[in-house]
């Protein structure tokens, strides 16, 4: 007897609905989209991963003018990397981008690998970014599967099992790879990933998706059950931890700031940074006492990032040119005019003080 394909059981017709409906109702005219080249498919997904579509759209154009090609941004310094990335957040996947360009360039020959396997052999390029590149690229029938995705073939399929397993998330990527479509692959392929994306993103949202307007309802198992905002389950939370920290904020009359670069590793690595104690203690210890009594405490505030809330207690300095040419400034630093720091890659909550 001939078995129907899995995915034809699971949701029958699911693929060539999302492919359909990409074409009239997805995003058409994104600037990453409409080309096959893998160096920009690469750069948007890796801005894309934890950035929101409009803010990577400046981040992206900046990047395709000053490195129009991989071979660009392998030739780069990693400082330069950093400070056009600076405000994106997450910055290791600038580092990551930088290392990637450059074994493009040493390990494939300036050529991108064309399957997903092979891609994913690269930093910072898992296995949903690999699968995005080669889909959208060379339309290899590959499956994806970031946090949008999870949500729309959880509720599709009506998928209970706790994704803060692995052994739940492995059958959910079979889920996925079962569901993709089987025909005309060179078009279907990048359209009907983009479909998951673009149904993730405006229709079936976290909270009050709109069912009503979604293109697979009728083989929605969420839909049928009545909930489907409850897929996907996933029980544990992530472990967040708190941390304090004094920076010393010394700053010139004309603008100049007393900056130093972090080690790479750790929070902000290679970002250039006030430099940062773990108490007030800690940081006094460092200055002259001529020097303690000028500091001006600045209101503490909390910084979020994705594990941890710093508690960021900025300690104000302001000298005068003699002055700062006299003093010994801790933390390895150094003075940075206006103009050089701007450009620099600095951690978001340091640029905001200085705006
Ligand atoms: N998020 C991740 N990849 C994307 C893409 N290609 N288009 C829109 N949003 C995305």
């Amino acid at each position: 007897m001939m078995l129907p394909p899995e995915g034809a059981v699971l949701a029958p017709g699911f693929s060539a609905q999302v492919v359909y409906w990409q074409k009239s109702h997805g995003r058409n005219s994104l600037p990453w989209q409409n080309t096959r080249d893998p160096y920009r498919v690469w750069l948007s997904e890796i801005m894309l991963q934890q950035t929101q579509v409009a803010t990577v759209l400046d981040y992206y154009a900046k990047f395709v003018q000053r490195f129009p090609a991989v071979a660009d941004l392998a030739a780069a310094k990693l400082d330069d990397v950093l400070g056009l990335w600076s405000g994106l957040g997450y910055y290791s996947r600038a580092r990551n981008l930088h290392r990637c360009a450059q074994d493009i360039m040493r390990v494939h020959g300036g050529q991108f690998p064309r399957t997903a396997d092979l891609l994913q052999t690269l930093p910072g390029i898992g296995r949903s970014t690999a699968a995005a590149i080669a889909s959208f690229c060379f339309a290899e029938r590959v499956a994806i599967l970031d946090g949008n995705v999870k949500r729309v073939l959880a509720r599709v399929t009506g998928f209970s099992g706790d994704l803060a397993h692995s052994a739940q998330e492995r059958a959910l990527w079979a889920m996925a790879t079962a569901l993709l479509p089987r025909r005309g692959l060179l078009d279907a392929m990048p359209r009907y990933t983009q479909g998951l994306m673009d149904l993730g993103a405006t229709v079936c949202t976290t909270r009050q998706p709109s069912c009503l307007l979604c293109p697979v309802q009728a083989v929605c198992r969420g839909f049928a059950g009545g909930t489907p905002e409850n897929y996907p389950v996933k029980t544990r939370k992530l472990k967040r931890s708190a941390q304090s920290l004094s920076l010393l904020w010394a700053q010139q009359a004309d603008g100049a700031v007393w900056l130093a670069r972090r080690a790479v590793s750790g929070i902000w690595g290679g970002l250039y940074c006030f430099p940062v104690f773990g108490s007030e203690d800690e940081l006094l210890a460092t200055l002259p006492a001529r020097l303690q009594t000028r500091l001006t405490p600045i209101q503490p505030f909390v910084h979020v990032l994705t594990h941890k809330d710093l508690r960021l207690s900025p300690m104000r300095l302001a000298l005068s040119a003699s002055e700062a040419k006299a003093a010994s400034l801790p933390g390895g630093g150094a003075w940075f005019e206006r103009d050089a720091w701007t450009g620099l890659g600095l951690p978001a909550p340091i640029r905001t003080l200085l705006a």
